[in-house]
């Protein structure tokens, strides 16, 4: 029996990557807060194919539901092939406009619960037999470029980007292989929470990503065993250079031309 845990699966991305994976593993472990967006994920991937569905609701910012949601993972099915690091949010304000609830939340969804909750699936992901394990985190392009009114939102995903990093090299020789996902904009509800007046969205229409794509993207990165992707091309590769030119770098990335916030 193979098992795949996706957290975030109730929409966008998350439910995606799930669907695509409809029939690689025998069970799917969908998370999130939404219990019916999960149920609705689930019911699609049964009508695929899929031979079982769990769907566990569980918010991430809750050590207590992340324990208990990892005891019921232990207990039932003992052992995990692919863990999807997906669930995420964002505040797209100033620093000065940001409450400290919106920077707890947005620290605790997308970076300490995440490695809280990988912290209780290693067990169950170490030293396979004859096979490894996986473990694909899904930051941001805002993991390698920070851009102005995304200082808490930047600050976790380069989080993100590090723990994937970092944990790679411990996973070396246990047999699990980290993958990195930076996406640019994509076509989901994150801007409903990340920006809810539309400007942002509105302002880069003509480089919002399918999530349809980057769910591809997240599987290749499994098959063809990928450190990392960064989706557009063009802004990984804008990554660089800002690592290269740093100062040019800040202006560019200011500038009213590609700071659409
Ligand atoms: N859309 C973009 O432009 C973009 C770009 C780069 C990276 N990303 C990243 O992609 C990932 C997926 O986001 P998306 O674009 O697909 O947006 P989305 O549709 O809003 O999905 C985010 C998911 O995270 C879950 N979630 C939020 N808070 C949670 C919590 N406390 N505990 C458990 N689950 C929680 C939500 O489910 P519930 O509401 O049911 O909890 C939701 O299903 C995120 O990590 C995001 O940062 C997005």
């Amino acid at each position: 029996m193979t098992t795949a845990v996706i957290t975030g699966a109730g929409s966008g991305l998350g439910r995606k990557i799930a669907i695509l994976n409809h029939t690689r593993y025998d069970n799917l472990v969908l998370i999130g807060r939404n219990s019916e967006k999960l149920n609705e994920t689930g019911r699609i991937c049964i009508a695929r194919g899929t031979a079982r569905v769990f769907c566990l609701a569980c918010d991430l910012t809750d050590e207590n539901q992340i324990r208990q949601t990892a005891k019921w993972i232990t207990s039932q099915l003992g052992t995990v092939d692919l863990l999807v690091n997906n669930a995420g949010l964002g505040y797209f304000e100033n620093l000065l406009d940001q409450s400290f609830e919106q920077i707890d939340r947005t620290f605790a969804t997308d970076l300490t619960g995440m490695i809280k909750f990988t912290r209780l699936m290693l067990p169950l992901m170490v030293d396979h037999v004859g096979k490894a394990a996986d473990i694909i985190n899904i930051a941001s392009i805002a993991g390698k470029i920070a851009t102005a009114k995304t200082t808490t939102y930047a600050s976790a995903k380069f989080g993100v980007v590090g723990f994937s990093n970092a944990l790679r090299l411990e996973m070396q020789s246990r047999n699990i292989h980290v993958h990195t996902i930076n996406p640019g904009p994509m076509d989901t509800n994150f801007f409903s929470i990340a920006d809810p007046s539309g400007k942002y969205l509105k302002g880069v229409q003509q480089f919002v990503i399918d999530s349809d794509q980057v769910a591809e993207l997240a599987i290749k990165s499994v098959n063809e065993n990928l450190r990392e992707i960064n989706v557009p091309r063009v802004m990984g590769f804008g990554a660089i250079l800002y690592t290269l030119f740093p100062t040019m770098g800040d202006l560019i990335v200011n500038s009213p031309l590609i700071n659409r916030k």
